[in-house]
C-alpha cells in the first residue's frame, strides 16, 4: 500500500454527519481497492463542538487541521445555535480554517450533469452542459476587514460598520489561481467586482487587467460588474468558464449558480492556500451546501455534494485524476439509473435514501474499478 496520505474530518452538524458517513465509504473502498490510503482523523466543529467544548473550534482542531494533508468538511449551523453571540457562532469554524490555513481560494464548480438536465429550474437549453467554476475570494474582503463592530451613537442608537478591504498581493493571488485553472479548462476569466460605485472595486480590475497583461496574456479575460453577472448567470450562463470575485460576491453568486444545476446537494467545493515552500498546499473541501436542519436526521440528505467534494481533494490535493474521475463517473451512474434523493427526484426515478445512494456509488465503484 502506498504511503498514507493525512487527512482531518470533520462532519460537523444537521446532514453533515449523514452525508460524511457515506463518503467515508467511498473513501474506504479508495483504500482497499485502489491502494490510496488514508490516515484518518476526525473531529467536532460547529454546533457540535460547541456543545461538547463550548467553542464552534478548538485550538487543536486548527493545529491538526494545519497537520494533516487535506480537511474534509461537512457543515454546520442549526437554529438552536442563531441566538449565539458573534464569538460563538457555528459557522465561525469554517471562517476560522479558512483564516488560520490561509485558504484564500474558494473553488466552486457548477456542473449540469446531463441526468439532471430536468432539475434545473431552468430550460434544458439554457442549462445543458453547463460548466463553469466560480473561484471566490475566501480570507478577504469585508468577511475579515477592519474596522468591524457595532458601536453606540451619542443619541443612544447604533451604527454596524463592516469594511471591503482588498489588497494588490490578495487580488493578484486569486487572480493567478482563476488564470492557471481557466488555462486546463476552455481559456476564459470573468472577473466581477463593483468597480463602479467601489474603490476596492476598482483596484481589484486593475491589477487582474494588468496580472493578465503581464503573465497571463493567452487566457481570454473579461470583467462585470457584479449586478450584471447575476443576471447574466441566470439570462445565460454558459457564456462563463471561469469567474473570479470577492468574498462577499462569490458568496452571492456561488449559491445562485448552484441553483442552476437543480440541487445545492449535488456541489462540491475546494478551498486552496499558497503552494508552500515544502511544495504542501494547504486545503479544504466541503459541498456548497449547508447543515440543512430541517431535514437532519430523516434519511432523504443528498449524500453527492460530500462525496464529490472527495472526488476534489483527490484532483486538487494529490494528483488523483484518475480516482477523482472514476468517483465522479459512479456518482453520474447512480443518478442516471434513476436512484434519486428527493432533492432532484424526477418522474421515472426511485426515490432513496442518504445510505442507499452513498451504497450505489460504492457499488457503482465496484464495477467501474473492477
Ligand atoms: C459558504 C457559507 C459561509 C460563507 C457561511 C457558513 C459562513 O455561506 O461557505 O458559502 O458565507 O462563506
Ligand atoms: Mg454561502
Amino acid at each position: 500500500m502506498a504511503s498514507n496520505k493525512r487527512l482531518l474530518v470533520l462532519p460537523g452538524d444537521g446532514i453533515g454527519p449523514e452525508v460524511m458517513a457515506e463518503a467515508r465509504r467511498v473513501i474506504d473502498w479508495m483504500g482497499r481497492r485502489r491502494a490510496v490510503g488514508f490516515d484518518i482523523q476526525e473531529d467536532l466543529v460547529g454546533g457540535a463542538a460547541i456543545e461538547a467544548r463550548g467553542t464552534p473550534i478548538t485550538d487543536a482542531t486548527v493545529a491538526a487541521a494545519k497537520q494533516a494533508d487535506a480537511v474534509l468538511f461537512g457543515s454546520v449551523g442549526g437554529p438552536q445555535w442563531d441566538k449565539l453571540g458573534f464569538a460563538m457562532r457555528p459557522e465561525l469554524a469554517i471562517l476560522t480554517l479558512r483564516r488560520e490555513l490561509g485558504l484564500f481560494a474558494n473553488l466552486r464548480p457548477a456542473l449540469v450533469l446531463d441526468p439532471l438536465v430536468d432539475a434545473s429550474t431552468l430550460k434544458p437549453e439554457v442549462v445543458r452542459g453547463l460548466d463553469l467554476m466560480i473561484v471566490r475570494e475566501s480570507t478577504g474582503g469585508i468577511y475579515f476587514g477592519e474596522p468591524r463592530g457595532v458601536e453606540t451613537l451619542p443619541d443612544g442608537s447604533k451604527r454596524g460598520i463592516n469594511t471591503e478591504v482588498y489588497t494588490t498581493a490578495e487580488i493578484e493571488r486569486v487572480a493567478r489561481v482563476a488564470f492557471e485553472l481557466a488555462r486546463k479548462r476552455q481559456g476564459r476569466v470573468c472577473s466581477v467586482e463593483k468597480a463602479n460605485v467601489m474603490e476596492s472595486g476598482l483596484l481589484w480590475r486593475q491589477t487582474v487587467t494588468a496580472l493578465h497583461a503581464r503573465d497571463y496574456a493567452d487566457v481570454a479575460l473579461s470583467h462585470m460588474y457584479a449586478d450584471n453577472c447575476a443576471m447574466q448567470l441566470v439570462r445565460n450562463p454558459r457564456q462563463f468558464d471561469v469567474i473570479v470575485t470577492t468574498n462577499l460576491f462569490g458568496d452571492l453568486l456561488s449559491d445562485l449558480a448552484s441553483m442552476l444545476t437543480g440541487s445545492l446537494g449535488m456541489l462540491p467545493s475546494a478551498t486552496l492556500g499558497a503552494v508552500g515552500p515544502d511544495g504542501r498546499r494547504a486545503a479544504l473541501y466541503e459541498p456548497i451546501h449547508g447543515s440543512a436542519p430541517d431535514i437532519a436526521g430523516k434519511g432523504v440528505a443528498n449524500p453527492l455534494a460530500q462525496i464529490l467534494s472527495f472526488a476534489m481533494l483527490l484532483r486538487y490535493s494529490f494528483g488523483l485524476e484518475e480516482d477523482a474521475a472514476l468517483v465522479e463517473r459512479a456518482c453520474t451512474e447512480v443518478l442516471a439509473a434513476g436512484l434519486r434523493t428527493p432533492d432532484v427526484m424526477a418522474p421515472g426515478c426511485r426515490q432513496a435514501s442518504t445510505e442507499e445512494v452513498g451504497a450505489a456509488v460504492v457499488a457503482a465503484l465496484d464495477r467501474l474499478g473492477a
